[in-house]
């Protein structure tokens, strides 16, 4: 057929991440096959600390050269009890988003019609957001070392890495995605008073990234003064454009704000399209929740609804948006959202929902 077909590759990994993304599969088969325009295809990897505690190794040699067939990748989360965090990350996550240069990781945030933010008088369309995190380098460069182990004067530094032509990659796309959205504004948050050599190789780039677009309204604010604002002034705030430490920080925040972590998503993206890019929601294994059936897979399907985006079939990213929506607006919500529905029915009602609507 002349229809477009996506190859796949689902990481469940972790915890809650098996549960939430054979949801999002669900949902996604159904959104392809209702609709009829595009086909999906789904390779599953087992890549998840069971196997690092079985053979040593998160990734096999071969990983990044198999994922790099694929069109995107689907991922879960990654964290166990018993494998320190450190370990899980840098052995799965990271060993994917750094050396596939997927070097933009994108955040939105929004309040979804039927859920609530915890802020008094904060609902739907007063907080709309975008969050860009570097993803590459900045305080997770990994630069840096420990010595004199167990010793009283044992030493460990943590260097950020700050360079010109990483700055500047981030910075432009930041920059173009503010310019696409409606109000063309952006904020650019720094800490340049107190880290005086990165940060202000940050704001200095900024500014010249910034006189490209002329279209798009700049703010610098620091990120102590940005974690008050996002709170008090939620509806003055578009795009966000961060290290990677202080987006992480702030987007969690901004996840919470919002209602739950258990709605969020994130991309993260190789803007070159050089490389797949990957999807998963923001959330981590949540050791609390497993198998209990109520891990809300929202976020999931907002990833993938993401993942759609940078696919190009924007239409049916949309539509699946509006029904996820329509089932929040419902009240067919998951315990973390105020509500009583399990993962199952939540999902089925996003299935039925693109049946009626679709
Ligand atoms: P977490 O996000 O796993 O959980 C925080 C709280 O939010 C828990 O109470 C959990 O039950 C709840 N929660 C999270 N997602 C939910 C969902 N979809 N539905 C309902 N409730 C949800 O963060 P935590 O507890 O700090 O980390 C647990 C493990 O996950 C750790 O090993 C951590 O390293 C890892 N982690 C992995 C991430 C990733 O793979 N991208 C991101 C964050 C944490």
């Amino acid at each position: 057929t002349e229809h477009p077909t996506y190859k796949i590759a689902s990481i469940p990994a972790d915890g809650i991440g098996p549960e939430v993304i054979s949801a999002g599969i669900t949902v996604l088969k159904k959104l392809a096959s209702t609709l009829g325009t595009f086909n999906l295809e789904f390779e599953n990897f087992d890549w998840s600390s069971d196997t690092y505690k079985k053979t040593g190794k998160y990734l096999p040699g071969n990983a990044l050269q198999t994922l790099k067939k694929f069109d995107a990748i689907l991922f879960g989360a990654v964290g166990a009890p018993d494998v320190p965090d450190h370990i899980s990350l840098w052995g799965l996550r990271l060993a994917i988003c750094q050396p596939l240069q997927q070097y933009a990781n994108v955040r939105p945030t929004k309040i979804f019609r039927g859920t609530q933010s915890p802020l008094r008088n904060c609902t739907t369309g007063d907080l709309d957001w975008v969050i860009i995190r570097e993803n590459s380098e900045g305080e997770y460069a990994g630069h840096g070392g420990r010595s004199h182990i167990g010793q009283a004067w044992e030493t460990a530094t943590e260097v950020s890495i700050f360079t010109r032509h990483g700055v500047e990659r981030i910075m432009r796309f930041a920059f173009e995605t503010a310019s696409k959205r409606p109000k063309k504004h952006i904020t650019v948050v720094t800490k340049s008073n107190a880290q005086r050599n990165g940060m202000v190789l940050w704001d200095l780039v900024a500014k010249e990234v910034a006189a490209e677009f002329p279209d798009v309204k700049v703010e610098k604010m620091l990120v102590d003064a940005m974690t008050t604002r996002m709170v008090l002034k939620p509806e003055s705030i578009d795009t966000i454009v961060a290290t990677n430490l202080h987006a992480n920080i702030l987007s969690d925040l901004a996840a919470a704000l919002a209602g739950s972590i258990g709605i969020a998503p994130t991309s993260n993206l190789d803007p070159t399209r050089e490389n797949p890019s990957m999807f998963e929601p923001i959330h981590g294994s949540a050791l609390d929740i497993i198998g209990m059936g109520i891990a809300n897979p929202v976020a999931t399907f907002w990833t993938a609804v993401e993942m759609l985006k940078w696919l190009g079939e924007e239409k049916a990213a949309n539509a699946l948006l509006e029904a996820v929506e329509n089932v929040c607006e419902k009240g067919i919500i998951t315990k973390d959202l105020g509500g009583t529905a399990t993962t199952a029915e939540v999902t089925n009602a996003v299935c039925d929902e693109i049946q009626r609507t679709l």
